[in-house]
């Protein structure tokens, strides 16, 4: 054969691979997610997110110490509440003296080095296991913003340097901007959950903080998975409304979203691999019907390749031993 082309040239050896590869992972791309539990010296595996941890404050704190050795310096942080501490208005969420807040103190005091994000939405404060205030079986909007400010004001009082909106209220990014701003707090930045879908990915994230919806689903706030222009939306609404960085949730099965906002966008685009995406991986790879570490690199790559700069894993820190030991 006469072939001029010939693309098998630039594979025919791991140095002429690593030449010419196009994207590669690094430590500093990955945010952590952490649940925290009440309790002392306790920490329990989530069933369904083999390798993953609720940690009583104490113990979260070593996690924190062995990913910041590891290079992972950012973490987004959930709480695990008993029921006993939720009801319909979530007024947990901004009590300074809860667990949630206490433990955004408690890391930022110990590890000033460390970035910690919050989460902005009702679910696991709420009895209801929404993310916004019910009525009649509906999702308030615009009171739950009221609510919403509140969490965000008093997360960033106890220390927090990114805040996470993941609820999906209308307006909600602009809302807290201007809480954030009026009260001097200028320098806490916006990661907006922006694309985030009604997904069936988000089950074991659920049952590690044991909030899901008491009655109904997410979908009058949460996007349809069939829709991609909206997405478009949604990520200029949290543009104009001040977000610094637009999130994609979940990563893997929304790789084309990740692509149009990169394309459309010149925030970061952050991607959310979620728990349904690990679990996934990992049940297959305990089966052993996938090599499981290859599937992690190869899942966190493609999601890098369609132009995420910035990944929430629970794989976070697996990863950095992979790429370390490399
Ligand atoms: C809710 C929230 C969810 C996740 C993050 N924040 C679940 C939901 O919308 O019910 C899911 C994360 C994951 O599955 O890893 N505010």
């Amino acid at each position: 054969m006469n072939l001029i082309r010939r693309p098998r040239r630039s594979r025919q050896s791991a140095a002429i691979r690593d030449m010419v590869q196009e994207t590669r992972l690094s430590v500093s791309d990955f945010i952590l997610p952490l649940f925290v539990m009440e309790g002392q010296n306790v920490r329990s595996e989530v069933v369904s997110m083999p390798g993953i941890h609720r940690f009583s404050t104490d113990l979260l704190l070593d996690e924190v110490q062995e990913c910041l050795d590891l290079g992972v310096k950012t973490f987004a942080l959930f709480p695990n509440l008993p029921e006993s501490k939720k009801d319909k208005y979530a007024t947990e969420s901004y009590n300074p003296d809860g667990l949630y807040l206490q433990t955004v103190r408690a890391i930022k005091d110990r590890f000033p080095e460390a970035v910690v994000m919050t989460d902005i939405a009702m679910d696991p404060y709420s009895s209801d296991g929404h993310d916004g205030i019910v009525e009649n079986g509906k999702i308030l909007n615009d009171p739950t913003l009221e609510v919403l400010g509140k969490m965000a004001l008093a997360q960033a009082q106890a220390g927090a340097d990114i805040v996470g909106p993941s609820d999906m209220m209308d307006g909600r990014v602009g809302y807290i901007r201007q809480v954030l701003d009026q009260k001097n707090f200028q320098d806490v930045a916006i990661m907006a959950y922006s694309a985030k879908y009604a997904s069936a990915f988000y089950g074991p994230f659920r049952d590690a903080l044991d909030s899901a919806p008491k009655f109904g689903d997410k979908k009058t706030y949460q996007m349809n998975p069939a829709n991609s222009r909206e997405a478009l939306i949604e990520a200029q609404l949290d543009y104009a409304e001040g977000a610094d960085y637009l999130m994609v949730k979940p990563a893997m099965v929304y790789l084309d979203i990740i692509k149009l906002l990169n394309d459309n966008f010149h925030l970061p685009i952050a991607a959310y691999n979620v728990s349904g995406e690990y679990a996934m991986i990992k049940a297959a790879a305990r089966n052993g019907w996938i090599d499981g570490e290859r599937a992690m690199m190869e899942s966190l790559t493609a999601i890098k390749r369609a132009g995420a700069t910035i990944i929430l894993t629970y794989f976070a820190k697996e990863a950095a031993h992979q790429l370390i030991n490399k």
